[in-house]
């Protein structure tokens, strides 16, 4: 509607673009002031008049043209208000839900971006931070998936560095197949920490370690067959989480992928003059750029976090072509990912803007930095495990006769978390706290949950709705529905400004709008107790808020039960 609105503006005031005058449309707060608002104040400085008169002559040419979509216009204190014509609007809008055809694939061109998340470092647990790049990248997936995107989705396991070296003798040293069968990443973890402790009193471990770090680099078998058995125990795990989460990837080529691709690089460089050496390692020098030098290789030649970074960028655009490389980690490694972006760009590769790193906040819980000691929950899998349990407590009190008790408990439990995380922007600090995750009220995953099994319970109750277009809309006409119509109708541009910013908090904030537009509706119109013209526009406008709810719900990656 802004685009029709604007269109017909930049008929009257051609000097002006429509982009422009789209982005200076607002919407009034209240609809007696019109659906909406073009403030005239920006104009008055081009057209050398005041503002008030400036309405007064876009009202003019609006109102003898006499356009089918609007109603009529009005002029109050420099601003020119807008009231659509609520029929005609209301059919395009739920056309367009019922036929699918509000959001347009051919927006993303069949263009591929790659989409690096998730990401969990081998023999460590899976913690609540890698919770938050998942469902951010999974989110961003489904986003530019709907767009009409080609999407690579990429794990960019940390199954490569110095550590497995420390690992690989910590195992020697201190542990046994059996143990490490039988506690999984826990005994990693715990001989990983004890390595630590014991090399603080004889730094010759370090040596060692190194050195079968090395051994691993040269392709030594016995270290090999370790590494990777470490791997298989870490991806039980990891699964386990991908699994609960309903997140899957389309490659997990980490960084042990990249570890004989590196040498390449070092050529390339070379041969660039981009490379220097430094107490025996390999840098690239970014001074000019106000940045600490990006590591290339160590001074015993073993490739780097960088550089295996290096590596798979070249790798992804040789192999899938892509328009962008989307990055999802923590904000900590913000330097990392610039300095990197930088060497590629000062390789030469134009391309390098398409490159874009995704930051994040930090998690706490109630308050408190997440840490094991303080008893904090910090594992996903403890984190995720528990929302089940708690929702189907929750469930148990409200609706113990619900069938499907154990299903709908684990969509609930799980989409909570996910909605938490997502409905915060990206790149701010989260604090969890469960009481606020698990409500049924606010801005809550379970309560758009709990509008959406609202909505289809209604819709089941009255099989006599059609879900057909013929019908007179002229029942929505009245304040309350014709507020969800106008709801409906924001979800594209939402879901178009969500992928533009790789921000689906974008859409968490719409779809609780939209459920508590959905609820304002369903308190104020009844269905069964009006006559049957009424009723059948009402379940259609249910019916098209559910679908929205549901497809809306479905890019944050959360699933919705057809009850509650
Ligand atoms: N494994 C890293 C971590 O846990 C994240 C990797 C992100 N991706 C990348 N290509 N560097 O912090």
């Amino acid at each position: 509607m802004i685009k029709e609105i604007s269109k017909l503006i930049a008929n009257y005031a051609s000097e002006i673009p429509e982009e422009t005058i789209a982005s200076l449309i607002e919407i009034p707060p209240n609809s007696t002031m019109g659906d909406y608002a073009l403030p005239c104040f920006p104009l008055a400085k081009i057209y050398h008049k005041n503002p008030t008169n400036i309405a007064e002559d876009i009202k003019q040419y609006i109102d003898s043209a006499n356009i089918p979509f609007i109603d009529k216009t009005e002029v109050f204190n420099g601003y020119l208000n807008i009231f659509v014509q609520r029929n005609y609007y209301i059919k395009i809008v739920l056309e367009q839900i019922m036929n699918e055809t509000y959001i347009s694939r051919s927006i993303g061109r069949n263009q591929t971006i790659c989409i690096d998340y998730s990401s969990p470092n081998i023999a460590k647990n899976f913690h609540v931070g890698h919770l938050r790049t998942t469902v951010i990248g999974n989110s961003l997936y489904k986003i530019y998936e709907k767009l009409g995107y080609k999407v690579v989705r990429i794990n960019h396991l940390g199954d490569w560095g110095t550590q497995f070296g420390k690992l690989i003798l910590a195992y020697k040293n201190w542990s046994s197949r059996e143990k490490v069968e039988k506690e999984g990443i826990n005994e990693l973890l715990r001989i990983y920490i004890l390595f630590h402790k014991e090399a603080k009193d004889n730094p010759k471990l370090n040596e060692e370690a190194r050195s079968w770090f090395l051994k691993m680099e040269q392709g030594d078998e016995e270290a090999l067959n370790i590494w990777d058995w470490f791997k298989e125990i870490s991806m039980i795990q990891f699964n386990h989480i991908y699994q609960l989460l309903g997140v899957e990837f389309d490659s997990f080529t980490g960084e042990s992928f990249y570890m004989d691709k590196v040498s390449a690089v070092v050529k390339e460089l070379t041969h660039k003059n981009l490379l220097e050496e430094s107490q025996g390692a390999k840098i690239v020098n970014l001074d000019k750029y106000n940045m600490a030098p990006c590591l290339i290789t160590k001074s015993d030649g073993s490739s780097i976090y960088p550089s295996r970074d290096l590596a798979a960028i070249l790798y992804r655009k040789k192999t899938f072509h892509f328009t962008k490389c989307l990055y999802v980690t923590g904000l900590e490694q913000k330097l990392h990912f610039a300095q990197v972006f930088k060497v590629i760009d000062m390789m030469g590769y134009d391309w390098s803007n398409g490159l874009i790193h995704i930051p994040y906040g930090l998690v706490s819980i109630s308050g408190e930095k997440l840490s094991t000691r303080s008893g904090n929950i910090v594992y996903a899998e403890e984190l995720l495990k528990e929302a089940i349990l708690r929702a189907e407590k929750a469930i148990e009190t409200r609706n113990p006769n619900l069938q499907n008790k154990e299903k709908t408990a684990k969509m609930v439990g799980i989409g909570a978390i996910i909605f938490h995380d997502l409905f915060h922007q990206r790149i701010k600090n989260i604090d969890f706290s469960w009481d606020e995750v698990l409500s049924f009220e606010g801005s809550t995953g379970p309560y758009v949950q709990y509008t959406y099994a609202r909505a289809k319970s209604i819709l089941r109750k009255n099989p006599d709705y059609v879900s057909s277009l013929d019908i007179d809309f002229s029942p929505l006409n009245e304040d309350t529905s014709f507020q969800l119509v106008k709801k409906l109708n924001d979800y594209p541009k939402a879901v178009l400004y969500a992928a533009d910013s790789y921000e689906p908090s974008i859409i968490a904030r719409y779809v609780i709008g939209l459920a508590q537009e959905f609820n304002k509706f369903y308190h104020n119109c009844s269905i069964i107790n009006s006559e049957y013209k009424i009723r059948l526009a009402r379940l259609c406008l249910v019916f098209a808020a559910q679908k929205v709810m549901k497809e809306a719900m479905e890019l944050l990656g959360i699933q919705c039960p057809e009850e509650m």
